[in-house]
């Protein structure tokens, strides 16, 4: 089986967000708080509302907004993402709660170099209100995955997962609520193993060195 094996990856972070940015907040804190070593060099948004750009403003991050709007189809957005992200010489591009789909630009650009939290245990409930998801099919657990970004939708190869319990008296927004304390704590633990390159892959399994 082919074995991929890691390199150790410049610390310079791109994030990208859409919405709140509490993951953001949890990369910020755990930079500051020294529990990982990197740098977030810009903050990107599609959308200019986004409460996460306040907390990017307010940790002195340079924030950008690229809203997807403003081009008139997914390749232009795509090649405009990846311009600026390659402008500011971005090592690791971390998803977080960014809502439009990497296209291919960008994936040829940073190879292996793209994360992304989602609030399930993959490969159960990819898409859209995973939370909901699991109330609905009555899982007894469901949980946090960081997973490498591929062209396939939350299907790429998984960096950490963390398991919660899904309570019979759970709405989806109590248990989005448990789930995301442990993406806060997962998300940076990630990218902290990612940068070190201490890792390889065999096939989709993700291996610590
Ligand atoms: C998180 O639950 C994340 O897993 C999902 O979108 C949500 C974003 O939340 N992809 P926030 O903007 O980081 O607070």
């Amino acid at each position: 089986m082919k074995s991929v094996t890691g390199a150790e990856m410049s610390a310079r972070l791109g994030v990208l967000i859409s919405g709140r940015g509490s993951n953001l907040q949890a990369i910020i804190d755990a930079i500051q708080a020294g529990r990982l070593d990197a740098e977030i060099s810009i903050v990107i948004s599609n959308c200019a509302s986004a409460a996460g750009l306040e907390r990017a403003r307010s940790a002195g991050i340079l924030t950008k907004v690229l809203d997807h709007r403003d081009h008139k189809n997914k390749e232009s957005y795509d090649h405009a993402l990846t311009s600026e992200l390659l402008e500011y010489d971005i090592g690791l591009v971390c998803l977080a709660g960014f809502m439009k789909i990497v296209g291919p630009k960008m994936l040829r650009a940073f190879p292996n170099a793209i994360l992304n939290v989602h609030p399930s245990l993959l490969p159960s409930f990819p898409g859209l209100e995973p939370q909901r998801q699991a109330c609905d099919y009555g899982v007894k657990f469901s949980g946090a995955t960081v997973h490498v970004v591929t062209e396939d939708l939350d299907a790429g190869p998984v960096v950490l997962q963390a398991v919660v319990p899904v309570l019979d008296d759970d709405t989806p927004e109590t248990l989005a609520s448990r789930i995301l304390v442990e993406e806060h704590r997962l998300y940076p633990e990630a990218i902290a193993r990612v940068l070190d390159g201490r890792f390889r892959w065999e096939g989709r399994r993700y291996f610590r060195d």
